[in-house]
Order: C-alpha cells, then structure tokens, then sequence
C-alpha cells in the first residue's frame, strides 16, 4: 500500500477536523451552522457563497472536507443517509448503464440494485472476489459501473480494489467501493484505482450510533460527480447542520475507535474458532478465511471491527444465543461504541445469501475479556 495509508496522517487529519477554527471568536472547535437561508447584499450578490440550505451547509462542508482528507479525495458530499449517498450515483448516471454489483453486500441497497430498471439501467450480481467472474460480467459496448462493498455484510467477503479498478478501467467503467467497514483507517479504494468511495456515515465515521449519515468521496471532479452533487441539491438529500457536526466531532476519535475494535474483533474471532457451540467464525483476519491473502494486501492495520460466528445447534440455536447476552444488544447496524449482536437472516428476509444459523457481531469499545465471557455464557446456555 502506498505511504498515504500511513495510521499516523489518517489520525492527524481527523483529530484535528483538517485543523479549521472559527475565524471571528477563534473557536477551536467550529460552531453548528443552522442557517436554512443566507442574506443577499443590496447589489443582489450573495458575498458569502452561500444562498439556499438543501444545497450546502457550512458544517457540512467542514466534515466533507474531514473526509476528502482522510480518504484522499479530490472532494467529498454528506447526505442524509448512506442509501441517499449510494442511489443518487445512480440517479445522476447516464442511461443506460450496466451495473455489475457484489453478490454479497448490504441487503438494503441489493434489493435497491433489483429493481433498478426502472431507474433504466441494467444489473448483474456476480461473485466479486472471482476476478474471472467479474470479467465474463462487463458488457464491453455499454457503460458500465462496478459496485462492491468490501468487505461485505454479513460474510465479509474481501473484494480486490485494485484488481476490480483494473477490469473496470480497461472496460470503460468506473469503480465505486462501499467502504463502511474498512473506513479509511484502513483501506483507501482512491489509492488502489477507485473513482468512487461511499459510506453509511452512519457507522464508523460518526461511531456513536447518533445520527444517520452518508458519505461520498471522488477522486476526481468529473462530469458524473458534478451531476452527483446537482442531482443532491435538487433532491434536498444533503446532510444538515446538526447531524454533520456531530460526525465531525465523532472523526476526530476514528483512527482510536477503529484500531482498538479491530483488535477486540481479532481477538474474539480467535477464541471463538476454539469453540465447541461455533462451527464457523467469518472474519478477514483469519488466515481461514477466503479473503484472508487480499485482506491482508489491501487492509494496513487491522480487519476491521465486524465479526460472524455460524452455531453448530442451527438456525433456532442462533436465535437462543442472541436471546441470552446481556452486555451485547441485540440492534441492527454497526461501528458504534457499544457491541451488538444480530440473527441476520431474520432481518434480510428472502433470497438473502445469509445463513440462518449467522450472528453477525459488531465489536464495540467495551472490555475484550467481558465481551467474550458474555458470548461465551450464552453459547453455553443455548447448547
Ligand atoms: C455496508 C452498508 N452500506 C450502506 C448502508 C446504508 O446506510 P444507511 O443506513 O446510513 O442509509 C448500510 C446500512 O446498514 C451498510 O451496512
């Protein structure tokens, strides 16, 4: 990986928020920008930039910039939710356009992907960490976007970026990276050929399971990211005032929040391999695990925070384990400060590829050694 992945620029960029500070009191930390309207000088002009709040919010242009920085992006746009990041690059995509997505990946925006003629373009699920799958899939004569997510709900699946970014290119097509999971602590997509990285802001970035966020970073200001930030405006999907500086004030503690619950995941993975009630444990960081190699490649630092464990009593066991952790909360979504736990199958609903005998873990910034023994105590309850 190149040196722009250095840990130690990562945090400095984010613990100081890119270093900004409130120009007239010298705040350091900069204040809640709530204005929805912005005057206009007697000569009609607006001095400030600043016109209308559905287009752009000054707290949010702050934590846009946070992230342009962390991931090394030409530039950055907030939205009001990961899904509102994700489908406005394809409602702002030329038609039509032929998607090639994971077939392991976030189940809200698959299902978003299955209907997606009806935005005009066309979709096909393949394998993405079969190269050769991937390249059978590209329908050389279309536009073409490539969707992965890496790695990917709730198998972790790992994606090579770098090998994707160049089937993608010698096709014509671009590639957009769900980066949620890995954050940019530790991958980058742009510097392994991405043009696009989304995030449900949601999770890591923000990490206090206190607002719902989304995230989109460019390498480069093409014609496509101009439609993005357009097509934003005009759907009044950008993020407000309040909730982007509550991300911002959630960044500064990423690089921290991450590092250690990689750690407790690793961990955790590895006494759970040794248990008698687990059949399966599904983590990146395990040298067992199918994308272990690329893991290693393209993730500097750590696998990341998110675990799953498959129990050996079946799907009804699965659900009797949840029901008996008490430190644990059984609540959907992730990369928040307390550990949660959750049945994934009964949430996914059909067609999922999610095993019903699957919990998927989310790691959070409690002690290691209490987070194993309240598994382990309902482990043994449920066998
Ligand atoms: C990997 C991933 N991408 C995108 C999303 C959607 O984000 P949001 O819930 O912020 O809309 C989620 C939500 O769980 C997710 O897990």
């Amino acid at each position: 990986m190149d040196d722009q992945t250095n840990f130690a620029s990562v945090q400095t960029l984010a613990a100081q928020g890119v270093g900004s500070h409130e120009p007239v009191t010298k705040a350091v930390i900069p204040p809640i920008h709530m204005s929805a309207t912005f005057l206009r000088d007697p000569d009609n002009g607006y001095p400030s930039g600043y016109v209308y709040g559905r287009t752009d919010n000054a707290s949010a242009q702050q934590a846009e910039s946070v992230i342009a920085g962390l991931e090394g992006a030409d530039e950055a746009l907030l939205f009001s939710s990961g899904m509102a990041a994700a489908t406005c690059i394809f409602l702002a995509l030329e038609r039509p356009t032929h998607i090639i997505a994971s077939q392991v990946m976030y189940w809200g925006f698959r299902s978003w992907l299955r209907e997606i003629a009806r935005y005009g373009h066309t979709v096909s699920f393949v394998e993405t960490s079969d190269l050769n799958a991937v390249r059978r899939a590209v329908r050389p004569r279309q536009a073409g976007l490539f969707w992965i997510e890496t790695p990917s709900n709730p198998l972790w699946t790992v994606t090579d970026i770098a090998a994707l970014a160049e089937i993608a290119h010698a096709n014509n097509a671009i590639l957009c990276v769900d980066s949620t999971v890995a954050t940019p602590i530790l991958t980058r997509p742009l510097s392994l050929g991405a043009d696009i990285v989304m995030h449900s802001a949601t999770k890591y970035l923000n990490g206090h399971s206190d607002i719902i966020a989304g995230a989109l970073a460019a390498a480069r200001n093409t014609a496509l990211w101009q439609r993005i930030r357009q097509t934003r405006g005009q759907l009044g999907s950008a993020l407000g005032g309040f909730e982007a500086w509550l991300l911002m004030r959630g960044m500064r503690t990423l690089g921290l929040r991450v590092r250690h619950q990689s750690l407790t995941a690793a961990m955790l993975a590895a006494r759970l391999v040794e248990h008698p009630e687990v059949s399966t444990v599904l983590y990146p960081g395990l040298e067992t695990h199918a994308g272990h190699a690329v893991a290693l490649r393209q993730m500097a630092g750590g696998f990341g925070g998110m675990l799953s464990i498959r129990i050996r009593g079946g799907d009804a066991a699965a659900i009797a384990v949840a029901a008996a952790v008490t430190l644990w909360k059984r609540a959907t979504s992730f990369g928040g400060i307390e550990s949660l736990i959750e049945h994934r199958a009964s949430i996914e609903g059909e067609g999922s590829p999610c095993p019903g005998d699957l919990l998927r873990l989310s790691v959070g910034l409690e002690d290691p050694d209490d987070l194993y023994v309240d598994l382990h105590r309902a482990l043994a309850a449920a066998a």
